[in-house]
């Protein structure tokens, strides 16, 4: 029997994404008979019905293409049930297309967004199979998700040049990097890019601990610091407040964000000169990593499997280190925070890296 299956990437792109598109087309196309449909642009293209029949040659050379070939949009899930000014009923476009085209089963390519609306349609009756990407790694129920580490390597990279230009200038250089939730990132390429303090959003700060910090290497003669600092890090102060108003107080205070205010506080009390880097979405850019290229394929693989199966519901994850898969209903739009007690976190820690909460 033939299957028809349509094929979506949905929310921030990251590497991988194409060889994972690939993964199901070429491992589906092996194993069953099938076409493929590309929809156009994330959900917004299953609302519009944007979409186009795509051939064997469409899925080849994409292993190491960045990006998406599909296209992407964030089309937020707390407005899907949502009938906003162009009168559309979302959920029910969504549905009418599915039918449209004719699909036997939809494979969403995304984050944790995408996940839930994924989950929204798969309670709607729809076949859906869920594959995790996000540079953030902040999936609930896998170990690791696809475009994680291309950015690790590009974030560690940063933090690693960022050295040389500090220490001949003896500046503190804070680096922003992606991650408004979750730290995994900022974690990650702090630790291998030997950074002397890691701020996360899952452990407020305490400015003074950062200052203490910086003035315990001066004192040591060290003519430079490195904060690797997320972009969703606050302070313990900020913590007492909410998310909005804690974007307000930095924009009021005069800031464009948390690190150009900790960099202002930094200088003021200690006299070094603070200069702040964000190297923003050049961590969701290029081609992927050999490791990302690895996990988008084998995630990609164990879709197709999963639809040649027909287990639904069902997004692709690395669970203890083994592909498998969780239904979307246990843990869509669940964020997987950093522990306190990560074991990366730990050692950080016991050799002198300062989180400063
Ligand atoms: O979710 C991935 C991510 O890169 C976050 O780390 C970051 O906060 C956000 O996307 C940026 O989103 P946008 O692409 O909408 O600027």
């Amino acid at each position: 029997m033939k299957r028809r299956i349509g094929i979506l990437t949905s929310g921030g792109d990251c590497p991988g994404l194409n060889a994972a598109i690939r993964g199901v087309a070429l491992a589906a196309h092996n194993m069953f008979d099938v076409e493929f449909v590309g929809i156009a642009d994330g959900y917004q293209g299953l609302i519009d019905g944007d979409y186009k029949e795509m051939k064997t040659s469409d899925f080849h050379g994409l292993l190491t293409l960045g990006g998406t070939i599909l296209g992407t949009r964030r089309t937020p899930y707390r407005n899907m049930r949502k009938i906003e000014e162009d009168n559309v009923d979302k959920v029910a476009s969504m549905k009418k297309n599915y039918k449209k085209m004719g699909l036997d089963c939809l494979v969403t390519l995304g984050g944790n967004g995408t996940h839930k609306t994924a989950n929204l349609l798969a309670e709607e009756g729809l076949n859906v199979i869920g594959l995790p990407k996000t540079i953030d790694n902040d999936i609930w129920g896998t170990d690791v998700t696809f475009g994680f580490h291309t950015a690790v390597d590009l974030a560690t990279e940063v933090i690693d040049r960022i050295h040389t230009t500090a220490n001949s200038h003896q500046r503190v250089m804070i680096i922003e990097i992606m991650g408004n939730k979750a730290g995994w990132l900022t974690l990650y390429s702090g630790v291998a890019g030997g950074a002397d303090v890691v701020l996360l959003p899952e452990m407020p700060y305490d400015p003074n601990k950062v200052i203490e910090a910086v003035e315990k290497r001066t004192s040591k003669d060290r003519r430079f610091t490195i904060i690797a600092l997320a972009e969703g890090a606050f302070t313990k102060e900020a913590a007492k407040m909410k998310r909005k108003e804690r974007a307000a107080a930095i924009k009021e205070a005069g800031f464009s964000s948390n690190s150009f205010m900790l960099a202002d506080t930094i200088q003021n009390a200690t006299g070094l000169e603070t200069r702040v880097v964000v190297p923003g979405h050049y961590l969701r850019g290029g081609s992927p990593s050999p490791y990302d290229r690895l996990l988008a394929t084998q995630f990609g693989v164990y879709g197709a499997q999963l639809i040649r199966d027909e287990n639904y519901g069902q997004t692709v994850a690395m669970i203890d280190g083994k592909i498998g898969h969780n239904p979307l209903s246990a843990v869509a739009g669940i964020t997987k925070f950093v522990p306190k007690d990560d074991q990366i976190v730990r050692a950080a820690k016991d050799m002198g890296i300062c989180f400063a909460d």
